[in-house]
Order: structure tokens, then sequence, then C-alpha cells
């Protein structure tokens, strides 16, 4: 059994002390830095891409983990790339199952880790051509395009299809992300279904003390 890890999303941090965020949740024990980029068109929101990612890459130790929500990502995954990403979140959604597993062994080839996300209407069954090549996997518990929503509740039960899945296929290995409502009160839910890797938003970037949130996340989670 491994600790959940804390992935927090800077699409609520106070991007005008940006660097000041990332120091605090290096100090408080995060172990990815999630980047949500979305492009208006896959999800109705635009946020952060490559200049970003440039420039956060080598200012910090923390493993730079990014959530691709934009349509055709396999056009866009060098960019990416190339601006330092560590591990690279592509949704199903997005890509036929032919580039789907293509975008999985692009990611490889350039020595990435490889992630694939499913929307909370999509099916588990989704993830089943590319399961056994995948890093990571992320469920979404709540439709993508915005920090501070509700966890949609069931989401777990997802989760442990998740597990099952990858047991069946053979990648014990594989990491299990949720991304979306993540708190003291839902940590504890995913984490008993299977998560290894929560992404917080408002639960660590809007508390009083965003470096105690990420304990108190962990602690809630590995009860
Ligand atoms: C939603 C993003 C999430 C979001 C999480 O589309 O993928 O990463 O920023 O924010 P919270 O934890 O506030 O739901
Ligand atoms: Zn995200």
């Amino acid at each position: 059994y491994q600790p959940v890890k804390i992935a927090p999303s800077i699409l609520s941090a106070d991007f005008m002390n940006l660097g000041q965020d990332i120091r605090m949740i290096e100090e408080g024990g995060a172990a990815f830095v999630h980047i949500d980029v979305m492009d208006g068109h896959f999800v109705p929101n635009l946020t952060m891409g490559v200049p970003l990612l440039k420039q956060l890459k080598p200012a910090t130790n923390l493993l730079c983990d990014v959530h691709l929500m934009i349509d055709n990502p396999l056009d866009e995954l060098p960019w990416f790339i190339d601006a330092g990403a560590d591990l690279l979140n592509v949704h199903v959604e997005a890509l036929d199952e032919a580039d789907l597993a293509r975008a999985i062994a692009q990611i490889h080839e350039a020595g990435l880790l490889a992630a694939a996300a499913l929307k909370p209407k999509t099916p588990v069954s989704a993830l089943s051509p590319v399961i056994a090549e995948l890093d990571m996997a992320l469920v979404m518990s709540v439709e993508p395009g915005f920090s501070g929503q509700s966890y949609i509740a069931g989401s777990d039960l997802k989760v442990a299809e998740v597990v099952q899945m990858a047991r069946a296929a053979g990648n014990e290995e594989l990491l299990i992300q949720v991304d979306g409502g993540i708190g003291l009160a839902t940590a504890p839910l995913v984490a008993a279904a299977g998560a290894d890797v929560l992404v917080c938003g408002n639960a660590v970037f809007k508390a009083d003390d965003p470096r105690a949130a990420i304990g108190a996340v962990k602690g809630a989670a590995d009860e």
C-alpha cells in the first residue's frame, strides 16, 4: 500500500503570485504540479499552455503533470514535450482509438509518462485498448472546464472499475488519478476505491493555509 500523492492544480492558484504558490505546494509536500490546459473547444474555457510550462519547468522540482483538455492533442504533443512536461495526459474523447494508441506511443518515445483521462460520462471501457500501456489513468469527478465544482457522486465506483481493469490487463503499476471536487470530504472515498494521485484545486489554493491543506487531504485519504 502506497500513501496517496497530491497534485495541486494551479488553475486555482494566484496567477499574480504564481512563484510563491509553487514554493508553497513544494513545502506542503505535493508530488506533482497539475497544469490544466484548455483550448476553448474541447471544454468551454481557455487557460494556460506552453509559455507557462516553459517557465514553470525549470523553476520547480515537482513533476509537471499536464492535463490536456484540447481537441486533437496529437498535433500539440510535441509542443508540450519540448516545453518540459514530465507526464502528458490526453482525453480519450478527443481521439479515435488508433490516435489514442499513437498519442501514448509518442509520449513514451519522448521518455515521458503517459496518461489517459475519462470525462464523467465516458465509460471505463474506453480505456481498455490502451490500459496495458498507460502509466496513469485519470478519472474526472467533475465535468472538465472549471475548478471549484462539486464532486460527482459515484466517481469512486469508476476508480474501482479502473483498478479491476488494470489488474486484469496485468498493469499492476498503473497509477489512478482523480480530478475534480477533491478535498477532505471526498479524498477518503476515492482513496478507498484505489486512487493513487489526487488533484486538488480549490481545496489547496483556496485554503487559509495551502501547505497544511495538502497534509490534511493526505491524512484524510490515508486514514
Ligand atoms: C477541471 C480541472 C481540474 C480542476 C480541479 O477541468 O481539470 O484540475 O482545476 O479543481 P477543483 O479541485 O477545485 O475541483
Ligand atoms: Zn485537471
